[in-house]
């Protein structure tokens, strides 16, 4: 018999995480802005904020693209979306279209102009949520994205400390050596960067 699939693992572990997750992201603000300017953004852009969890690029997001533009956004985890939808309440926002989906099936209401993929590693460690989610964008759309990696393998055991910090939150922890390079391969122009001395990375390009 076989196990609950990648999805159903995520949602069990976000459902313990959910309620501390935005005092425990506050922390990785700065990151989180950083990515967000790396999409370079423009008055009028769709950007669709994928694995939004809580919604907190939402703001940040929403001031980039002005008055003209739009979010897109799309979370699988009920706690997490709800805490979205509160967001987006109490905020009254009208320029961001959210639902609760999974990357590998979510059907977006237009064609995007950016994407941010801002730690979602089992996201990124999917094909078929790749491929669905840049089948819905517009040629040369720009992407973002940030997340947990492996130190460089000669750092040898320090890894096991990456694939201990990764495992509460994904169901793909031990894949952590090139999270990027399934949306690297639909890419052109795609640079990337460590951060957190050398357990995160951070990377944009622009989609063929
Ligand atoms: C570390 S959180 C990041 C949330 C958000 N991107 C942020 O920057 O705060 C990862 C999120 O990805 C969501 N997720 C994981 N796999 C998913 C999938 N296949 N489809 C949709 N959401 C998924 C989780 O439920 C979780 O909310």
């Amino acid at each position: 018999m076989s196990g609950p699939s990648p999805n159903q693992q995520s949602i069990e572990r976000y459902r313990r995480h959910a309620a501390g997750y935005d005092a425990s992201a506050r922390r990785t603000m700065a990151l989180r802005l950083r990515t967000i300017a790396l999409l370079r953004l423009r008055p009028g852009d769709v950007v669709l904020d994928i694995g939004a969890g809580t919604g907190q690029s939402y703001a940040p997001l929403l001031q980039a693209v002005g008055p003209q533009g739009r979010v897109l956004a799309f979370e699988q985890s009920p706690e997490m979306f709800s805490k979205a939808e509160q967001r987006v309440q109490q905020h009254g926002w009208q320029r961001v279209w959210h639902c609760r989906a999974a990357a590998e099936a979510v059907q977006l209401p237009e064609p995007v102009d950016a994407l941010l993929f801002n730690y979602v590693h089992d996201i990124t460690r999917s094909p078929q949520a790749v491929a669905n989610l840049l089948r819905q964008a517009r040629p040369g759309a720009r992407v973002a994205m940030a997340g947990m990696k492996y130190f460089p393998w000669w750092t040898g055991p320090l890894n096991l400390l990456a694939w201990l910090k990764n495992r509460p939150y994904n169901a793909h922890a031990a894949d952590l050596w090139h999270p990027w390079d399934l949306v690297q391969a639909r890419c052109d122009r795609f640079e990337r960067q460590s951060t957190q001395a050398g357990m995160g990375y951070i990377a944009h390009g622009h989609m063929r």
